[in-house]
Protein backbone atom coordinates (compact mmCIF):
# COMPACT_ATOMS: atom_id res chain seq x y z
CA UNK A 1 0.00 0.00 0.00
CA UNK A 2 1.64 3.32 -0.87
CA UNK A 3 1.25 5.81 1.59
CA UNK A 4 0.30 9.44 0.22
CA UNK A 5 1.86 12.37 2.62
CA UNK A 6 0.23 15.16 2.57
CA UNK A 7 2.02 18.45 4.11
CA UNK A 8 1.23 22.12 4.45
CA UNK A 9 4.24 24.24 3.20
CA UNK A 10 4.05 28.04 3.85
CA UNK A 11 0.47 27.67 3.89
CA UNK A 12 0.04 25.83 0.72
CA UNK A 13 -1.02 22.12 0.51
CA UNK A 14 1.43 20.34 -0.93
CA UNK A 15 1.36 16.10 -1.72
CA UNK A 16 4.65 14.36 -1.76
CA UNK A 17 3.41 11.15 -3.76
CA UNK A 18 5.34 8.19 -4.91
CA UNK A 19 6.35 9.17 -8.23
CA UNK A 20 4.98 6.53 -11.30
CA UNK A 21 7.46 7.12 -13.91
CA UNK A 22 9.69 9.97 -14.84
CA UNK A 23 7.52 12.81 -16.00
CA UNK A 24 7.69 14.50 -18.95
CA UNK A 25 8.74 18.08 -16.78
CA UNK A 26 11.56 16.08 -15.14
CA UNK A 27 12.52 14.69 -18.28
CA UNK A 28 12.17 18.19 -19.73
CA UNK A 29 14.30 19.57 -17.09
CA UNK A 30 17.15 17.23 -17.38
CA UNK A 31 17.98 17.90 -20.45
CA UNK A 32 18.07 21.61 -20.04
CA UNK A 33 20.01 21.08 -17.81
CA UNK A 34 22.37 18.78 -19.64
CA UNK A 35 22.84 22.38 -22.17
CA UNK A 36 23.56 24.43 -19.40
CA UNK A 37 25.88 22.14 -17.76
CA UNK A 38 28.26 22.33 -20.83
CA UNK A 39 28.13 26.63 -19.89
CA UNK A 40 27.92 25.85 -16.34
CA UNK A 41 27.26 29.62 -14.64
CA UNK A 42 28.95 27.80 -11.05
CA UNK A 43 32.19 28.19 -13.20
CA UNK A 44 32.12 31.91 -12.67
CA UNK A 45 31.63 31.49 -8.75
CA UNK A 46 34.51 28.83 -9.26
CA UNK A 47 36.73 32.00 -10.40
CA UNK A 48 35.89 34.39 -8.16
CA UNK A 49 36.63 31.89 -5.20
CA UNK A 50 40.13 30.95 -6.57
CA UNK A 51 40.68 34.51 -6.41
CA UNK A 52 39.15 34.69 -3.30
CA UNK A 53 41.28 31.76 -2.08
CA UNK A 54 44.93 33.73 -3.17
CA UNK A 55 43.77 37.07 -2.53
CA UNK A 56 45.48 38.66 0.93
CA UNK A 57 42.46 39.66 2.98
CA UNK A 58 41.18 40.29 6.15
CA UNK A 59 42.26 42.31 9.03
CA UNK A 60 45.62 39.98 8.86
CA UNK A 61 46.39 40.45 5.31
CA UNK A 62 46.84 36.67 4.72
CA UNK A 63 45.81 34.62 1.64
CA UNK A 64 44.20 31.04 2.21
CA UNK A 65 47.28 29.35 0.67
CA UNK A 66 47.88 28.19 4.15
CA UNK A 67 44.56 26.82 4.84
CA UNK A 68 44.42 22.85 5.67
CA UNK A 69 41.34 21.14 3.66
CA UNK A 70 42.94 17.81 4.97
CA UNK A 71 45.42 17.04 2.97
CA UNK A 72 48.18 19.75 3.76
CA UNK A 73 48.27 23.34 4.20
CA UNK A 74 46.55 24.86 0.17
CA UNK A 75 46.37 21.75 -0.71
CA UNK A 76 42.78 21.85 -3.06
CA UNK A 77 42.52 19.32 -5.42
CA UNK A 78 40.64 16.15 -4.20
CA UNK A 79 40.06 17.71 -0.74
CA UNK A 80 36.27 18.79 -0.96
CA UNK A 81 35.09 14.74 -1.66
CA UNK A 82 37.44 13.52 1.12
CA UNK A 83 35.54 16.46 3.45
CA UNK A 84 33.82 16.03 5.73
CA UNK A 85 36.48 14.61 8.11
CA UNK A 86 37.98 14.62 11.26
CA UNK A 87 40.87 17.84 11.98
CA UNK A 88 42.68 17.24 14.75
CA UNK A 89 44.14 20.92 15.02
CA UNK A 90 40.39 21.46 16.07
CA UNK A 91 39.54 18.03 17.26
CA UNK A 92 36.37 18.20 15.23
CA UNK A 93 34.70 16.65 12.30
CA UNK A 94 34.30 19.74 9.98
CA UNK A 95 32.60 19.93 6.31
CA UNK A 96 33.76 21.73 3.58
CA UNK A 97 32.46 24.93 4.14
CA UNK A 98 32.65 25.10 8.04
CA UNK A 99 36.58 24.23 7.17
CA UNK A 100 37.02 27.26 5.28
CA UNK A 101 35.36 29.53 7.22
CA UNK A 102 37.02 28.11 10.44
CA UNK A 103 40.51 29.07 7.97
CA UNK A 104 39.00 32.96 7.16
CA UNK A 105 38.67 33.19 10.61
CA UNK A 106 41.60 31.47 12.01
CA UNK A 107 44.08 32.78 9.32
CA UNK A 108 42.78 35.85 7.95
CA UNK A 109 41.13 37.56 11.02
CA UNK A 110 37.58 37.54 9.60
CA UNK A 111 35.05 37.49 12.33
CA UNK A 112 32.80 34.41 12.62
CA UNK A 113 29.84 36.71 13.81
CA UNK A 114 30.28 38.88 10.82
CA UNK A 115 30.22 35.97 8.38
CA UNK A 116 27.35 34.29 10.46
CA UNK A 117 25.43 37.66 9.27
CA UNK A 118 24.81 36.64 6.11
CA UNK A 119 26.09 32.85 5.80
CA UNK A 120 23.74 31.99 2.13
CA UNK A 121 23.36 34.14 -1.12
CA UNK A 122 20.65 36.12 -1.97
CA UNK A 123 20.02 37.72 -5.33
CA UNK A 124 22.16 40.66 -4.49
CA UNK A 125 24.73 39.13 -2.40
CA UNK A 126 27.00 36.14 -3.17
CA UNK A 127 29.08 35.27 0.79
CA UNK A 128 32.46 35.06 -0.30
CA UNK A 129 32.76 32.32 1.49
CA UNK A 130 30.00 30.73 -0.88
CA UNK A 131 32.52 31.35 -4.12
CA UNK A 132 35.44 29.69 -2.41
CA UNK A 133 33.49 26.37 -1.19
CA UNK A 134 32.44 26.60 -5.40
CA UNK A 135 36.27 26.83 -6.24
CA UNK A 136 37.52 24.18 -3.78
CA UNK A 137 34.19 21.96 -4.79
CA UNK A 138 35.25 22.48 -8.63
CA UNK A 139 38.82 20.91 -7.81
CA UNK A 140 37.69 17.58 -6.80
CA UNK A 141 35.60 17.44 -10.09
CA UNK A 142 35.51 13.53 -11.58
CA UNK A 143 37.06 12.37 -8.32
CA UNK A 144 35.50 9.62 -6.07
CA UNK A 145 33.59 10.76 -2.79
CA UNK A 146 36.38 9.47 -0.37
CA UNK A 147 35.15 10.42 2.94
CA UNK A 148 37.86 9.51 5.31
CA UNK A 149 35.39 7.14 7.84
CA UNK A 150 38.34 5.07 9.46
CA UNK A 151 38.42 7.62 12.20
CA UNK A 152 36.29 6.40 15.09
CA UNK A 153 34.89 10.64 15.01
CA UNK A 154 33.61 9.95 11.72
CA UNK A 155 31.84 6.83 12.64
CA UNK A 156 30.26 8.56 15.52
CA UNK A 157 29.57 11.82 13.61
CA UNK A 158 28.17 9.24 11.25
CA UNK A 159 25.72 7.76 13.66
CA UNK A 160 24.72 11.04 14.75
CA UNK A 161 23.33 12.12 11.47
CA UNK A 162 21.83 8.38 10.85
CA UNK A 163 19.39 9.51 13.91
CA UNK A 164 19.18 13.39 13.19
CA UNK A 165 17.94 12.09 9.93
CA UNK A 166 15.74 9.89 12.05
CA UNK A 167 14.33 12.30 14.64
CA UNK A 168 10.45 13.23 14.56
CA UNK A 169 9.64 16.41 15.95
CA UNK A 170 8.03 19.73 14.75
CA UNK A 171 4.84 20.99 13.94
CA UNK A 172 4.21 18.09 11.52
CA UNK A 173 6.43 15.63 13.44
CA UNK A 174 8.56 15.03 10.89
CA UNK A 175 11.75 14.02 10.23
CA UNK A 176 14.15 14.58 6.87
CA UNK A 177 13.32 10.71 6.61
CA UNK A 178 9.66 11.54 6.22
CA UNK A 179 10.13 13.07 2.93
CA UNK A 180 13.65 11.62 1.93
CA UNK A 181 13.74 8.13 4.12
CA UNK A 182 12.11 6.01 1.12
CA UNK A 183 12.16 5.60 -2.76
CA UNK A 184 10.26 7.78 -5.48
CA UNK A 185 8.43 9.80 -3.41
CA UNK A 186 7.89 13.87 -4.46
CA UNK A 187 6.62 17.04 -3.91
CA UNK A 188 5.23 19.10 -6.54
CA UNK A 189 7.26 18.37 -9.56
CA UNK A 190 10.40 17.28 -7.46
CA UNK A 191 11.70 13.98 -7.02
CA UNK A 192 12.91 13.75 -3.60
CA UNK A 193 16.33 11.77 -2.92
CA UNK A 194 16.27 8.51 -0.17
CA UNK A 195 19.56 9.80 1.60
CA UNK A 196 19.41 6.53 3.44
CA UNK A 197 21.01 4.68 0.51
CA UNK A 198 23.98 4.95 -1.78
CA UNK A 199 22.32 5.95 -5.06
CA UNK A 200 19.83 8.62 -2.97
CA UNK A 201 22.77 9.74 -1.00
CA UNK A 202 24.90 10.06 -3.96
CA UNK A 203 22.28 12.30 -6.07
CA UNK A 204 22.08 14.34 -2.72
CA UNK A 205 25.59 15.37 -2.65
CA UNK A 206 26.01 15.48 -6.38
CA UNK A 207 25.62 18.96 -7.79
CA UNK A 208 26.37 20.61 -4.77
CA UNK A 209 27.23 23.67 -4.35
CA UNK A 210 24.93 24.41 -7.34
CA UNK A 211 23.48 27.45 -9.14
CA UNK A 212 20.16 27.83 -8.63
CA UNK A 213 18.57 28.78 -11.63
CA UNK A 214 15.37 30.16 -9.79
CA UNK A 215 16.63 33.22 -8.13
CA UNK A 216 20.04 32.66 -10.24
CA UNK A 217 21.94 32.22 -6.95
CA UNK A 218 24.80 30.32 -6.01
CA UNK A 219 23.90 27.85 -3.21
CA UNK A 220 25.67 25.32 -0.76
CA UNK A 221 24.80 21.99 0.80
CA UNK A 222 25.17 24.19 4.32
CA UNK A 223 22.41 25.97 2.38
CA UNK A 224 20.54 23.31 1.42
CA UNK A 225 20.53 21.44 5.07
CA UNK A 226 19.36 25.01 6.48
CA UNK A 227 16.49 25.33 4.47
CA UNK A 228 15.17 21.80 4.89
CA UNK A 229 15.54 22.24 8.38
CA UNK A 230 12.91 25.33 7.52
CA UNK A 231 10.49 22.89 5.23
CA UNK A 232 11.08 20.45 8.23
CA UNK A 233 9.16 23.46 10.36
CA UNK A 234 12.41 22.80 12.76
CA UNK A 235 13.90 25.38 14.31
CA UNK A 236 16.70 26.44 12.02
CA UNK A 237 19.62 25.24 13.36
CA UNK A 238 23.10 28.25 14.00
CA UNK A 239 25.55 28.34 11.06
CA UNK A 240 27.82 25.55 10.39
CA UNK A 241 26.41 24.11 13.46
CA UNK A 242 27.47 19.77 14.34
CA UNK A 243 24.08 19.23 13.70
CA UNK A 244 24.58 20.18 9.92
CA UNK A 245 27.97 18.70 9.72
CA UNK A 246 26.61 15.54 11.13
CA UNK A 247 24.01 15.46 8.44
CA UNK A 248 26.50 15.82 5.75
CA UNK A 249 28.76 13.37 7.10
CA UNK A 250 26.09 10.36 7.01
CA UNK A 251 25.01 11.61 3.44
CA UNK A 252 28.61 11.81 1.60
CA UNK A 253 29.54 8.35 3.66
CA UNK A 254 26.22 6.78 2.33
CA UNK A 255 27.58 8.39 -1.08
CA UNK A 256 31.05 6.69 -0.74
CA UNK A 257 33.01 5.85 -3.74
CA UNK A 258 30.39 7.85 -6.31
CA UNK A 259 31.69 10.15 -8.69
CA UNK A 260 31.78 14.03 -8.10
CA UNK A 261 31.16 15.82 -11.29
CA UNK A 262 31.81 19.42 -9.58
CA UNK A 263 29.59 22.03 -8.66
CA UNK A 264 25.96 21.52 -10.85
CA UNK A 265 22.79 23.96 -11.69
CA UNK A 266 19.40 23.21 -9.43
CA UNK A 267 16.08 24.23 -10.60
C1 LIG B 1 8.72 18.41 4.03
C2 LIG B 1 9.59 17.57 3.24
C3 LIG B 1 11.08 17.67 3.51
C4 LIG B 1 11.73 17.43 4.69
C5 LIG B 1 11.16 17.08 6.04
C6 LIG B 1 13.15 17.56 4.38
N1 LIG B 1 13.33 17.84 3.06
FE1 LIG B 1 15.07 17.83 2.05
N2 LIG B 1 14.13 18.43 0.37
C7 LIG B 1 12.78 18.65 0.26
C8 LIG B 1 12.49 19.28 -1.03
C9 LIG B 1 11.13 19.71 -1.54
C10 LIG B 1 13.74 19.42 -1.68
C11 LIG B 1 14.01 20.03 -3.04
C12 LIG B 1 14.02 18.99 -4.10
C13 LIG B 1 14.44 19.58 -5.43
O1 LIG B 1 14.64 20.78 -5.52
O2 LIG B 1 14.60 18.80 -6.36
C14 LIG B 1 14.73 18.86 -0.79
C15 LIG B 1 16.06 18.76 -1.08
C16 LIG B 1 17.00 18.13 -0.29
C17 LIG B 1 18.34 17.82 -0.68
C18 LIG B 1 18.96 18.09 -2.05
C19 LIG B 1 18.67 16.94 -2.95
C20 LIG B 1 19.24 17.12 -4.33
O3 LIG B 1 18.88 16.31 -5.20
O4 LIG B 1 20.02 18.02 -4.57
C21 LIG B 1 18.94 17.21 0.36
C22 LIG B 1 20.36 16.71 0.43
C23 LIG B 1 17.98 17.17 1.44
N3 LIG B 1 16.79 17.72 1.01
C24 LIG B 1 18.21 16.66 2.70
C25 LIG B 1 17.33 16.80 3.78
C26 LIG B 1 17.67 16.55 5.15
C27 LIG B 1 19.01 16.10 5.63
C28 LIG B 1 16.54 16.79 5.88
C29 LIG B 1 16.37 16.78 7.39
C30 LIG B 1 17.06 17.85 8.09
C31 LIG B 1 15.49 17.15 4.96
N4 LIG B 1 16.02 17.19 3.70
C32 LIG B 1 14.16 17.39 5.30
C33 LIG B 1 11.82 18.28 1.19
C34 LIG B 1 12.09 17.96 2.51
Amino acid sequence: MKRILLLCAAGAAVAAFPAVAKDAATAEFEKFRDVLEADNPAELFEMKGEELWKTKRGPNNASLEKCDLGLGPGVVKGAYVQMPRYFADVGKVMDAERRIVYCMVSLQGFKAEDIARQPFSSQTHTPDQTAIVTYVAGQSRNMKFAVPMNRPEMRETYEIGKEIAAFRAGPYDFACNSCHGEDGKRIRMQELSNISTHEGASKSVQGWPGYRMTGGVMLTLQWRMTDCFRQQRFPEPKYLSDTITALITYMSANAQGSLYKGPGIKR
